[in-house]
């Protein structure tokens, strides 16, 4: 029986995986990396200095630490200019369904981002209060596909992982949440998110009841 859900925020709740791509993308193209959607999949869920440094290798880039917390610095300006005007009417479809769902069943729900931005998107969304627990970068040292940051959302809303479901639209999210010994949503395309128990294209595809009745182990 699952008594908790955790979602990832990016890209699953509201479409900054959006935001964090432009931002990625002019960086990149200004230092001459080339960059596309099949590039950015592989910095999807992966945090700010992991997706710089896959982001120099590509381009064979070796600058040093002052330089690399310049640049990443420069991205993360970019990014809350995006992010800055965003208001409820940005969650993508059915995600506000979704954690309503979730609180009517009774579950306990958590947020498990590795985005240091994560506190601030939920605010602007307003669905702060929506979560009872929150494992942003800060509470974390290992990135996914680690399953730390599920693990850590787990314990914190007291909940064993084996009866939570994670969701997630990165590959190495719904890694994380497997190799935490949770059951996987995957919210985008079945190839990339092949390790999910289930994949839907969008939350507005996914029914919590349907999933609580039938993917209990
Ligand atoms: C993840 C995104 O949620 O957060 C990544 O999928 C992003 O694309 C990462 O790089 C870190 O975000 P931030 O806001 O700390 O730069
Ligand atoms: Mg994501």
């Amino acid at each position: 029986m699952f008594t908790a859900i955790i979602f990832d925020l990016d890209g699953v709740i509201t479409d900054t995986a959006r935001y964090h791509y432009l931002a990625w993308k002019r960086l990149a193209e200004g230092l001459g990396v080339p960059f596309d959607e099949a590039f950015n999949e592989q910095l999807k869920g992966v945090d700010r200095m992991g997706s710089l440094d896959l982001i120099l290798r590509r381009g064979g880039l070796d600058p040093d630490a002052a330089e690399r917390a310049r640049l990443a610095d420069q991205k993360n300006d970019d990014y809350r200019q995006l992010v800055a005007t965003m208001t409820r009417a940005d969650l993508l479809p059915g995600a506000l369904r979704a954690l309503e769902a979730a609180r009517g069943a009774g579950l306990k729900v958590g947020l498990a981002s590795v985005s240091k931005n994560a506190g601030t998107i939920l605010e602007r969304l307003g669905i702060t209060g929506y979560f009872d627990y929150v494992v942003d970068a800060n509470l974390i040292t290992r990135g996914k596909p680690d399953p730390e940051i599920f693990l850590t959302a787990a314990e914190r809303l007291g909940v064993a992982p084996k009866a939570c479901i994670g969701v997630e639209d990165a590959a190495v999210g719904v890694q994380a949440i497997k190799s935490a010994g949770m059951v996987a949503i995957g919210v985008g395309d079945p190839t990339i998110l092949a390790l999910a128990d289930r994949v839907v294209p969008t939350l507005f595809d996914f029914d919590l009841a349907a999933a609580l009745r039938d993917l209990a182990v």
